[in-house]
């Protein structure tokens, strides 16, 4: 269903790999709620991904772009300018990557180089893409940026490794530049803490199938699907939630408030 949430808007969508990206299935959400947009990827993913398939259901066009380059995002921003016809009301960064969970190796025996590289594209990453928006001026008076989190950066999941920690730092980045985005341009800064989600970058994470389960048994609404992800961050391109920012927003189906659920403690008591 469409309410025309987004009618005259006009964004940058980082990260649709394939139709399992939760960034795929917002950019379908955010055209179909009449936002226009320009959708990027590294240009590795240009040739792993389906994302021309998505410039077409769309009607966008795809510029590419390493999140990691500041040179790639200035030129993606002032593009992107011209091809939307003006400055920018909303952005999606939905990136995440770590060589040490894709290699296998344990949190306890890290490669640093690997390390480094995981936390530039994951979550500094996000500073540079909000650095590059800010000193182009380039979004328009209440517009939103959202990236989007997992618990992990709060709470231990061992198996999700380095990631963790680039998770706290995504979400420390958003509150210290929300303040200065807020404060100097009137555009608001929230990230997203959603439910493990059997995407490419989810399912790389040890033990995925157990983790989705578990947090499934745990939440009193379920797991929160992409499109879910999609519609909540549609919201927050809206006007409707023109004072939300520097939150940390749970779209996780109750998880993050649990102890213990009826389902979890099933299988631990001694039904004799
Ligand atoms: P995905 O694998 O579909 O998306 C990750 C994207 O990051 C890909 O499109 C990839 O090409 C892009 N990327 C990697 N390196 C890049 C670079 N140097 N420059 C630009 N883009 C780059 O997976 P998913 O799950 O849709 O991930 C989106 C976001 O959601 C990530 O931040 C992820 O950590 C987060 N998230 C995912 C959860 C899950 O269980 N799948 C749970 C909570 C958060």
């Amino acid at each position: 269903m469409s309410y025309n949430l987004l009618k005259g808007k006009k964004g940058i969508i980082f990260g649709a790999l394939d139709e399992n990206s939760i960034a795929w299935k917002t950019a379908v959400r955010v055209h179909e709620e009449g936002g226009t947009f320009v959708l990027t990827n590294a240009p590795v993913a240009m040739r792993m991904g389906q994302i021309d398939e998505l410039a077409k259901i769309t009607g966008s066009q795809i510029i590419a772009a390493d999140a990691t380059s500041e040179e790639d995002l200035q030129n993606l921003v002032i593009q992107s300018m011209e091809i939307l016809g003006g400055k920018i009301d909303f952005v999606l960064h939905s990136i995440g990557m770590s060589i040490n969970v894709r290699k296998g190796n344990h949190y306890t025996n890290q490669n640093y180089t690997w390390t480094q590289k995981g936390t530039d594209v994951s979550a500094m990453s996000f500073h540079k893409v909000m650095q590059t928006l800010y000193k182009a001026d380039a979004m328009n008076e209440w517009g939103s940026i959202v990236a989007l989190t997992y618990m992990a950066s709060q709470r231990v999941f061992p198996d999700y490794n380095d990631m963790a920690d680039n998770k706290a730092y995504l979400e420390s980045v958003a509150r210290s530049f929300g303040y200065f985005f807020g404060r100097d341009k009137k555009v608001r800064v929230n990230i997203i803490s959603q439910s493990p989600t059997p995407t490419t970058a989810g399912s790389g994470v040890k033990g995925f199938d157990g983790f989705i389960a578990y947090a499934d048994k745990m939440s009193p609404l379920g797991n929160a699907t992409a499109m879910d992800c999609a519609n909540y961050t549609v919201t927050l391109f809206s006007d409707l939630t023109k004072r939300v920012t520097l939150q940390n927003l749970y779209n996780d189906g109750g998880f993050s408030n649990m102890g213990v659920s009826d389902a979890v403690m099933e299988t631990f008591v001694d039904n004799q």
